[in-house]
């Protein structure tokens, strides 16, 4: 059976490239859309490259229940949040329950919650000399960063690495994971 994905992303948009390129030749996937509050993200236009639906939202659909029903009506299999800020609501995770996934770029429980995304993150772990880092995949659940974790995945960090190269170094584990993590998903249910 077709699995249905729709992306939630307010950013670059580099993570769903990567994953709409994993499954390129992969007939079971069908991509419903990204949808974004920002529009001025990067991910329109490369989304649009790829010949992705985009749905650019205001906060106001958002929260009240229309885009929930808009979303709803696509009936989609899995939600994908690819650096997406905002806080799901629990209206969301009611209807869809264990559907929504995140990424965050480091090593839950560490460096999560509201504020903590992309650089800030990054410059957490370098201003804490941490020597690792990483990528943690979850379900989205009411709390920020707090839903069950589905995989993680480390990075040695070196003392003389800058935010650049931490940043680099947990891209490079957020292409080789979550495409991968997504296959297993769908192909379990
Ligand atoms: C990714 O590194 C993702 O882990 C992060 O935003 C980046 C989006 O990059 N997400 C968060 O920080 C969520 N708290 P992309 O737009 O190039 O895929």
């Amino acid at each position: 059976m077709v699995k249905k994905i729709l992306f939630f992303a307010s950013g670059n948009g580099t993570n769903v490239e990567n994953i709409v390129r994993f499954f390129e030749h992969d007939k079971k996937v069908k991509w419903l859309g990204v949808f974004t509050n920002n529009p001025q993200a990067g991910v329109i236009e490369r989304s649009l490259r790829l010949g992705i639906e985009v749905r650019i939202f205001s906060k106001k659909e958002f929260s009240n229940g229309n885009l929930l029903e808009e979303v709803q009506l696509l009936n989609p299999d899995l939600i994908v949040l690819a650096g997406f800020l905002w806080k799901i609501g629990p209206e969301w995770i009611a209807h869809f329950p264990n559907q929504i996934i995140n990424i965050h770029p480091a090593l839950l429980p560490k460096y999560g919650g509201k504020g903590m995304y992309g650089n800030h993150v990054h410059l957490a772990v370098k201003e804490n000399g941490e020597q690792e880092s990483g990528i943690t995949i979850h379900y989205v659940n009411e709390e920020y960063d707090k839903g069950a974790y589905i995989h993680q995945a480390k990075v040695t960090l070196d003392a003389s690495d800058d935010v650049e190269q931490i940043a680099a170094k947990v891209h490079a584990l957020e292409y080789e994971h979550f495409p991968k993590v997504i296959a297993a998903l769908i192909y379990e249910q």
